[in-house]
């Protein structure tokens, strides 16, 4: 029987920050599944700032044409099974976007299984902790970040999932731990996690000061979220020989190409032998598996925690995209959908 499903589009392209009206809801009635098709409910998908890029024009993957899906990652249960890697009942995880169903042949849907999904561990961490958020922290730490131990490391939105994460991982490292973020409840949470001092951002005035101040000795790696000004000042507070890790860009991203605040302290570089590298976690995509064994590792020995921000209905999805570049949310931004 024909199953009756939301999704929503894009109804036109963002100009400066996102609105309601760049978004539409619109009802899709699914055939039943074809040969080796399998339909999926969601019951969770996921709500990405980095989306923001494609909303406007190309980013590592080509412009989200106006009228189609907005991509996300999902977590739901299969309700229908023509394809005999998948049963009835089980969970999956898959990039199905901000829909309510999905219609797929299978190629690139796992099945989550209990045995790694249990106690702390639960199925929505596939799309946060364990998914792109969390992977982006590990190898961008990992890999380009490369901390020693009693390194500094100062991360930008620092409570957003990728920001909490390199923050326990760098902990773990034995690196002393500061992060940034835009309120003092962000902070408290960093506290709670185990980072060792926090910079409120809106209440900090000028940031090159207060970086100075929190970190006297300098930075050796700076987890870069959120680029521009943020940067500009963090760069100004490298040790030698320092590292910056260019995951996102988040103050950027709603500027258009004439506006982009860029960095000035360029010289920086050359005197303090400084090295800045940005990443795109998907071309670690071979190493996934390694690295998702070690975080739940982590998580179920209780050295990594995750925090999870969850509204309620597919209906909130876009209003929750825009709540992103308003610091909304605090932990993993998800949208439960049933
Ligand atoms: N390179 C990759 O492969 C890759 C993969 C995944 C994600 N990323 C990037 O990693 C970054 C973090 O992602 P996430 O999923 O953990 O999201 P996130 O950090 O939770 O992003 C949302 C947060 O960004 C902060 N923010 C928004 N506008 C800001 C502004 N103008 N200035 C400073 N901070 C601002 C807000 O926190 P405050 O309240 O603290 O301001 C907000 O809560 C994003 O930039 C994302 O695009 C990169």
């Amino acid at each position: 029987m024909p199953t009756n499903t939301k999704r929503w589009v894009l109804a036109s392209r963002p100009e400066g920050k996102p609105k309601l009206e760049n978004f539409r809801l619109e009802d899709v009635t699914l055939p039943d599944p074809g040969e080796h098709e399998i339909l999926i409910r969601t019951e969770f998908h996921s709500v990405d700032p980095g989306m923001r890029g494609r909303l406007s024009g190309d980013s590592y993957t080509a412009a989200l044409p106006v009228g189609e899906t907005i991509d996300s990652a999902m977590v739901g249960i299969v309700e229908a099974s023509n394809n005999e890697k998948f049963r009835i009942g089980d969970r999956v995880t898959g990039g199905f976007g901000w829909v309510s169903h999905a219609l797929s042949n299978g190629r690139g849907v796992q099945i989550l299984s209990p045995e790694i999904y249990h106690g702390r561990l639960r199925p929505s961490a596939a799309i946060g902790v364990l998914g792109i958020p969390g992977l982006t922290s590990y190898f961008g730490l990992l890999d380009l970040g490369k901390p020693k131990e009693s390194d500094t490391v100062l991360i930008s939105s620092a409570a957003g999932p990728v920001g909490a994460t390199v923050g326990q991982i760098a902990r773990m490292k034995g690196c002393k731990v500061v992060g940034i973020a835009g309120s003092k409840a962000k902070c408290d949470y960093l506290r709670g996690l185990g980072f060792d001092a926090t910079i409120n951002y809106h209440e900090a005035g000028d940031m090159r000061a207060t970086m100075k101040n929190v970190c006297p000795e300098g930075v050796d790696v700076y987890f870069d979220n959120v680029g521009g000004a943020m940067l500009d000042a963090a760069i100004l507070n490298m040790k030698e020989h320092g590292r910056i890790v260019v995951s996102g860009q988040v103050s950027e991203y709603n500027r258009g190409p004439d506006e982009l605040v860029g960095i000035r302290n360029v010289t920086r570089f050359i005197t303090h032998r400084l090295r800045m590298e940005g990443l795109v976690v998907f071309d670690y995509f071979k190493g996934f598996r390694d690295a998702q064994a070690a975080m739940a590792a982590w998580i179920h020995s209780g050295q990594l925690q995750y925090t999870e921000d969850i509204s309620e209905g597919i209906e909130g999805s876009a209003a929750a995209f825009v709540g992103l570049f308003e610091g909304e949310n605090l932990g993993r931004r998800l949208i439960k959908v049933s």
